[in-house]
């Protein structure tokens, strides 16, 4: 039987995303650490970019549910010097419970997959971060209940976060203003497949009205470095500022993976202001793996 796997959101039905949220609520205050549901399993994680949260929320996830966690970066392992990607997913799939794997391209994801004989987790590609959506989503419900009829704006690139937040809305309906410069468009097979759920703007301030949350990201994801100064000109009227969050409803929240570059894509005014939440959907990380990994492996 093939496992199931997280690659995307959309390998949730709109239940099983609510069902995560709430799972991962409850493992939030309910610390008991005889709950020990992964005892003797074992997380391979991937690495082929750099990571704090997402390497940290697997690893200590895995160790408070009684598992463990291994950290293998290409370059050490065989991956790295060209071993065949369906050889090593079914070598890796053979000895551990679960894979988690970030990486530059999406289909390395979707081919482990493929050869696996165990759930594969995307952890990030340059096309979608489904698990920082489980936090941010969390993070939502607990501020302001179910985010179903809201509306969220995004701010800046379309990146794989971006593309994450438009699979969130078709998934859990709600609204999506996206405010970007027509070169950096998120792709527009992900946007057509969420017609109804989703609207692009030129403007941040038209885009920010009758929000209920505002989201942004770096400008230049990892891999795009040496396109920064580049982004930095083509971005500068996509900043999150006091005047956007004015501008959105007066209950808005603030949300951003993380890490950020304060007054680039954000004011440091906003990011570390009263209606910024980021640090909590930073912390949900860990309980929205848990959730995950529970509902993958039990
Ligand atoms: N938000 C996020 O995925 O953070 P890391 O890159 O630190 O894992
Ligand atoms: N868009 C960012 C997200 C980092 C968590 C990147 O891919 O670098």
């Amino acid at each position: 039987m093939q496992p199931r796997h997280f690659i995307s959101l959309l390998d949730l039905t709109s239940d099983e995303f609510r069902r995560l949220i709430h799972r991962a609520k409850q493992l939030k205050t309910n610390k008991d650490p005889d709950f020990q549901p992964l005892k003797g399993q074992v997380l391979a994680m991937i690495f082929e970019k750099s990571s704090t949260r997402t390497r940290i929320s697997f690893a200590t996830g895995m160790a408070q549910f009684g598992g463990s966690a291994l950290f293998l970066s290409p370059r050490d392992i065989q991956l790295g010097r060209g071993e065949p990607l369906q050889d090593s997913a079914k070598v890796i799939s053979s000895m551990v419970d679960c894979i988690m794997l970030r990486t530059h391209s999406h289909e390395m994801v979707t081919t482990f997959a493929k050869y696996s004989s165990v759930p594969i987790i995307n952890g990030l590609t340059d096309l979608l971060h489904p698990c920082q959506l489980l936090a941010d989503m969390q993070a939502f419900f607990e501020h302001r209940g179910d985010i179903e009829g809201k509306t969220v704006t995004w701010i800046g690139d379309g990146n794989n976060m971006c593309h994450s937040y438009i699979n969130a809305a078709r998934v859990l309906n709600f609204t999506l203003n996206i405010a970007c410069p027509e070169a950096y468009y998120p792709k527009q097979e992900i946007v057509d497949n969420a017609k109804g759920h989703v609207h692009i703007f030129n403007s941040t301030e038209a885009a920010a009205e009758n929000s209920d949350l505002i989201v942004t990201d770096v400008w230049a994801s990892m891999g795009q470095e040496g396109e920064q100064k580049k982004r930095e000109i083509a971005f500068k009227d996509f900043q999150v500022t006091k005047n956007t969050m004015n501008i959105a409803n007066s209950d808005a929240l603030f949300m951003h993976c993380l890490p950020a570059h304060r007054n680039e894509e954000v004011t440091a005014e906003v990011i570390d202001g009263s209606q910024s939440v980021v640090f909590d959907a930073a912390e949900n990380r860990l309980h929205a793996q848990k959730a995950l990994l529970e509902f993958l492996l039990c």
